[in-house]
């Protein structure tokens, strides 16, 4: 695929597809962003790209977001609404109910803006892994995936897709293009940290994970970097399980939580074996997260589970 050829056909396509005003959801990984960056050459400001705080981000992630938006030049908003998830959560523990409860609201949150904006179209980044049928369709059966499905027909919407025929690598190669950056990032899911933590979803809890999940990044990161690491493994972050276990913080018995290191290899993430990180690396981590949540955080343990027969997220 010549890529510059690609990116001037769809802009001139999107160009007299859009006849009004349309509406993105930027999640901040690549789809949606080339998606939008493509968009927004075709038809300026009429596009308005929305970016969702559900307050289950990654730390430093809406800031990081938000600068790579601007430097873009997007016309965007982003909607803070942490509150209205937490309120909606507070007592679900079930995977699937989160999912469905976090994907309900998204919407919900979405719908609203669109409407204020009076967009007629949805841009939407899907590419073609996600509608082929194939292993894809085992893992939707398996757990359900977060995205904006069944919104343009409620709202009336006509659905736009530009990277509706491009695979990962060709999307990479796109962006590069058009000079939106963060190749190399791993992926996170949809409803972020909410299935990362196990358990009651409180406010302190997700704190808690974002702590634990930045330092996971940091340490594999320098790892890495320093060549202690050979390759950066497809996903690194942490889990927090309520299951609480005794330790001794300084010299006064402590009761807190137990946060699990996961490291996968992978190249599609249909399948995935553990990754094979230093004991040196894993000390690191382990004695930063106690040192940094002590009081909440007892124990690290390390996940070596492949995917099958487990999954690479926890819920
Ligand atoms: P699992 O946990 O099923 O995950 O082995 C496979 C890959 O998908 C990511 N993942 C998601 N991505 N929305 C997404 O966009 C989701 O709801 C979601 N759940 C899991 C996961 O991080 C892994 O890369």
């Amino acid at each position: 695929m010549n890529t510059g050829d690609f990116i001037e056909k769809q802009i001139q396509k999107l160009k007299s597809e859009i006849t009004g005003k349309a509406i993105i959801a930027l999640s901040g990984g690549i789809d949606s962003t080339v998606a939008a960056v493509l968009t927004d050459r075709a038809i300026g400001d009429r596009l308005l790209a929305v970016y969702v705080d559900t307050g289950f981000m990654r730390k430093g992630e809406n800031e990081r977001a938000a600068r790579s938006f601007s430097e873009l030049g997007l016309n965007y908003r982003i909607v803070e609404s942490a509150d209205e998830f937490f309120r909606e959560l507070e007592n679900v523990e079930d995977p699937e109910e989160k999912r469905r409860a976090i994907g309900k609201k998204f919407i919900e949150i979405f719908e609203r803006e669109a409407r204020k904006f009076g967009a007629g179209w949805l841009v939407q980044g899907t590419i073609a892994p996600d509608w082929i049928e194939s292993g894809d369709s085992l893992r939707d059966r398996i757990k359900s995936h977060h995205n904006v499905g069944g919104l343009p027909e409620r709202l009336n919407l006509r659905l736009v897709e530009p990277l509706r025929d491009l695979y990962k690598d060709e999307v990479r190669a796109v962006a590069q293009d058009l000079s939106v950056g963060f190749l190399d990032r791993q992926p996170f899911p949809g409803p972020g940290l909410a299935v990362r933590v196990i358990g009651p979803l409180t406010r302190r809890r997700v704190e808690v994970e974002r702590e634990a999940c930045a330092i996971v990044e940091e340490e594999i990161e320098r790892a890495h970097s320093e060549g202690v690491l050979k390759e950066l493994p497809w996903q690194y972050f942490s889990v927090l399980l309520p299951v609480r276990s005794v330790g001794v913080q300084g010299d006064v018995r402590a009761y807190g939580e137990t946060v699990v290191v996961r490291a996968v290899k992978s190249k599609d993430a249909m399948t995935a074996r553990f990754s094979d990180i230093p004991h040196s690396v894993l000390e690191n981590i382990s004695t930063r997260i106690t040192n940094r949540l002590g009081s909440e955080v007892t124990r690290v343990v390390f996940d070596i589970t492949n995917k099958p027969p487990a999954t690479i997220e926890w819920e």
